[in-house]
């Protein structure tokens, strides 16, 4: 007996990987740097499809069928390079080697132009939804070959989510593109929790609802526009009582958010592609304020607030709805704007109906909203944005009122709601006739002769601000 494919690194994820594929009937070959977690995994669920086990990496691509698939799944970043090394000199020309991890996508680029010299695929799989999700079916985001697709794409859709019976897996794009949008996927994740803590705070600070009670709002939340796995589980965490003190579980957890790095790397690649991804960087320094408790804990008995005093308005709760639901819009535009960058910057050929529609189930950020969100691109729509799609248009404009009430409420009561801010800062920065990037323009000009250009005329224009401020053409522009 071969087997169809091999797993390496049988942590959680990878075990559950493996256990998944087994179950939809593949026949998978197992593989550990230490064969005690490979004889667990059997022990306990050997009995739910056919495993090869096999104690070496050689082992284990003997057992497989040609061309072989090994899939790897370990940590992020040295441990890849280190089993790819091992396993390159055991493989043969189209042979395909899977990373599922969540790696960088400029290391799965270098990857697989290595590997490619060596007639080797590569492919870089984004995967997501947790240990669940990768037992009971993810959203997987394969980029690569199109050829290694054709070998490897039906099993993943198998394996993958499914919405409405539809495969939550796609082939993204060459090289990095799979890991690029896992990458800007946990961007959005990022955000995505930041609002609704943000949503949290408001209500619990401005208007004194406890945390049972919003679990209420939140349950109710999920019925409507918002619903989505993150609302879904906010419910059940805020409903949740700590055993040990009676208190609400939210009350004895140490407010300092981790992070592996996924968010950042989504921040600097924003920053890189020049895309205004600021509510999406705006969570990821959220979290990193929130861990700097040393500062926080000095700056409590020094800093004063000033806080105002505010009459809510009436329906205040649905105000927060809003203002949560127009910044989670935001943060999936800047998102899919920064899709649009990478796509023209690395040649990637993306589908952003494809990836909205693979994001609609198995995933973190999973929502109703997505649906919507693929049809906004379907067939030859192309919003420049996804806040200019009809749709959206609509539905963000009629939020905005409660928006900015929320907005100000928070800034006077000293809350801080750096996304719910920053994102209506974006909108209306989209929106505005005139920003002051004109006055920055001038000051540019000014100290070191960078140039503009003129709302009136064609060309680059440099006053000559240190002698008679008369404008020249200019020729250069630096
Ligand atoms: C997923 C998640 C997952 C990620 C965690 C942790 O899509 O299943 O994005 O890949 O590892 O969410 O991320 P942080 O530790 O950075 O919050």
């Amino acid at each position: 007996m071969s087997a169809q494919i091999g797993v390496t690194g049988l942590a959680v994820m990878g075990a559950n990987l493996a256990r998944n594929l087994a179950r939809n009937g593949y026949t998978v070959a197992l593989h550990n740097r230490s064969v005690e977690k490979t004889d667990a995994l059997l022990e306990k669920h050997g009995g739910e499809g056919d495993f090869i086990r096999t104690e070496s990496l050689q082992e284990l691509v003997d057992s497989l069928e040609k061309p072989r698939r090994v899939l790897i799944m370990v940590k992020a970043g040295a441990p890849v390079d280190s089993v790819i090394e091992q396993l390159e000199p055991l493989l043969e020309a189209g042979d395909i080697i899977i990373d599922a991890g969540n790696s960088h996508y400029e290391d799965t680029r270098r990857r697989e132009a290595a590997l490619a010299e060596k007639n080797l695929h590569f492919v870089g799989v984004g995967v997501s939804g947790g240990e669940e999700g990768a037992l009971l079916g993810p959203s997987i985001m394969p980029g690569g070959s199109r050829e290694s697709y054709d070998s490897l794409g039906p099993m993943l859709e198998k394996i993958s989510a499914k919405y409405n019976g539809e495969a939550c897996c796609r082939w993204i794009g060459t090289d990095g593109a799979g890991h690029f949008v896992k990458m800007v996927h946990n961007g959005i994740e990022y955000a995505d929790m930041q609002v609704i803590g943000e949503a949290y705070d408001v209500l619990r600070t401005a208007a004194g609802i406890e945390p049972a009670d919003q679990a209420k709002i939140f349950t109710e939340w999920n019925t409507g526009t918002l619903s989505s796995f993150l609302i879904e589980i906010t419910a059940e965490v805020l409903a949740h009582t700590d055993d040990r003190t009676g208190k609400p579980f939210v009350d004895v957890v140490v407010d300092s958010a981790g992070q592996k790095g996924t968010g950042r790397w989504t921040v600097v690649s924003a920053l890189e592609l020049g895309s205004p991804t600021s509510g999406i960087a705006e969570s990821v320094f959220a979290r990193g304020l929130s861990s700097q408790r040393g500062q926080r804990e000095l700056a409590q008995g020094i800093l004063e607030g000033h806080e105002g005093t505010v009459e809510l308005p009436e329906g205040f709760v649905e105000d927060v709805r809003l203002a949560l639901y127009a910044s989670k819009l935001v943060s999936y535009a800047q998102g899919i704007d920064m899709l649009t960058a990478a796509a023209t910057e690395y040649g990637w050929d993306l589908k952003l109906d494809e990836i909205a529609s693979l994001w609609r189930a198995g995933c973190i950020i999973r929502a109703e909203l997505l649906d919507d969100i693929m049809k906004a691109y379907a067939g030859d729509a192309r919003p420049a944005n996804l806040l200019l799609a009809p749709a959206f248009a609509e539905s963000i404009a009629g939020a905005v009122p409660a928006w900015r009430r929320v907005v100000a409420t928070a800034v006077q009561l000293g809350i801080p709601v750096p996304v719910f801010s920053s994102s209506l800062a974006y909108y209306d920065g989209l929106r505005r006739k005139r920003l002051p990037a004109a006055l920055t323009q001038g000051l540019r000009d000014l100290f070191g002769a960078h140039t503009y250009n003129r709302v009136d005329a064609e060309g680059t224009f440099h006053t000559l601000w240190g002698e008679d401020r008369s404008e020249v053409e200019a020729v250069d522009t630096h």
